[in-house]
């Protein structure tokens, strides 16, 4: 059966760009006919966050989040990274065979130190630790996001280098996969810029109310009055309403806007469909999300029986690789 994992950073609050660039992807994919891994990394989060409190909200609000949007725990197992011990072994043995090289031509390394992320050695070796975690699963299929795409492919090398190393076949290869819509590739944020918490420009999926609507009217436009005619592809606030609205209304909404004229809808107009498009289609998960709130109990046995599953896989990739080495 083919094995499908992937890894959830919990380093702050989610927001509409996680979820249609990762977490729609990842609740939709439980429905194939695969064994799912899907775990919280909380070690790689240590990697930027330093508040205990903080990463212990975080985590709970990433194990919510998933199980209030549908996640299915008796598809999926789904776990914290810190409760398979396993795979920090695993990194260990991966680092052995790792070159600096490969880990200097990191993206998303040069990119966190250009934003100012002191680099720690742990920083440096975070695709070690990743490919590690994708590894100890014998995972076939890795979901992930355009920036992700380079750490799967450092786990290919990873993985083939220990086995030519070890002469033998302990690490079996993944293959990473995007999600197919182009809604996945970049949602916009507030002023436009791709959504991300590093640039302080997001909007958290649960928000609503006064709240919400505060920050939708921080959408950054122009001074430019209703009536004057637009070219709608030029909007980006088009980019946020696509995700909400069906394809006749969104159509609609841009012909009026590119004809301009009396009557014609302003921004502020654009900005509380964008609202009320984040209130109805959270609506039900935000209501599963109160209920498993108030049932943190029922949350824990989730994550502690997804890490249980986990370790079964785990133990027996790890116990693998260590003879290979001559460790057993
Ligand atoms: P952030 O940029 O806020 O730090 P992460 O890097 O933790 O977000 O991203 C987690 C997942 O969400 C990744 O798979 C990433 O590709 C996806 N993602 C994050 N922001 C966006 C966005 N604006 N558009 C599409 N996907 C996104
Ligand atoms: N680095 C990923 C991110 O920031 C999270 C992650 C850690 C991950 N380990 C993984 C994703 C293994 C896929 C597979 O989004």
């Amino acid at each position: 059966m083919t094995t499908i994992l992937s890894g959830i950073q919990p380093s702050g609050t989610l927001h509409l760009g996680n979820y249609f660039g990762a977490i729609q992807q990842h609740i939709a994919m439980q429905e194939r006919d695969a064994d799912l891994f899907y775990f919280i990394a909380d070690y790689h989060a240590l990697t930027t966050l330093r508040d205990a409190a903080a990463l212990r909200d975080n985590v709970f609000d990433v194990a919510v989040s998933y199980l209030a949007l549908g996640l299915d725990p008796e598809k999926v197992a789904l776990f914290r990274q810190s409760d398979v011990p396993e795979v920090t072994e695993i990194a260990w043995l991966l680092a052995t065979v790792t070159g600096m090289g490969l880990l200097e031509r990191a993206h998303s390394y040069k990119d966190k130190v250009a934003q100012g992320i002191k680099p720690s050695i742990g920083l440096f070796t975070y695709p070690i630790l990743m490919a590690a975690d994708i590894l100890a699963y014998d995972s076939d299929i890795v979901p992930v996001g355009k920036d992700q795409v380079q750490h799967v492919e450092m786990t290919q090398d990873m993985a083939t280098h220990f086995n030519t190393a070890f002469k033998s076949e302990v690490f079996r290869r993944p293959e990473w996969e995007m999600a197919a819509t182009t809604s996945a590739q970049k949602v916009p944020g507030l002023d436009g810029q791709k959504m991300s918490k590093s640039y302080g420009n997001t909007i958290p999926i649960f928000l609503e109310g006064k709240p919400l609507k505060k920050l939708v009217n921080r959408i950054v436009t122009d001074s430019r009055p209703p009536e004057e005619a637009k070219n709608p592809d030029e909007l980006f606030l088009f980019d946020l309403l696509a995700l909400f609205l069906d394809a006749s209304e969104l159509a609609d909404w841009k012909s009026q806007v590119a004809a301009g004229g009396e009557g014609a809808p302003g921004y502020g107009h654009l900005k509380a469909r964008v609202r009320e498009g984040v209130e109805e289609h959270f609506a039900a998960a935000r209501l599963r999300r109160t209920e498993l709130i108030a049932n943190p109990d029922y949350v824990e046995s989730v994550l502690a029986a997804g890490a249980e599953k986990a370790r079964l896989r785990a133990r027996l990739v790890r116990d693998r690789a260590l003879k290979a080495c001559g460790l057993r």
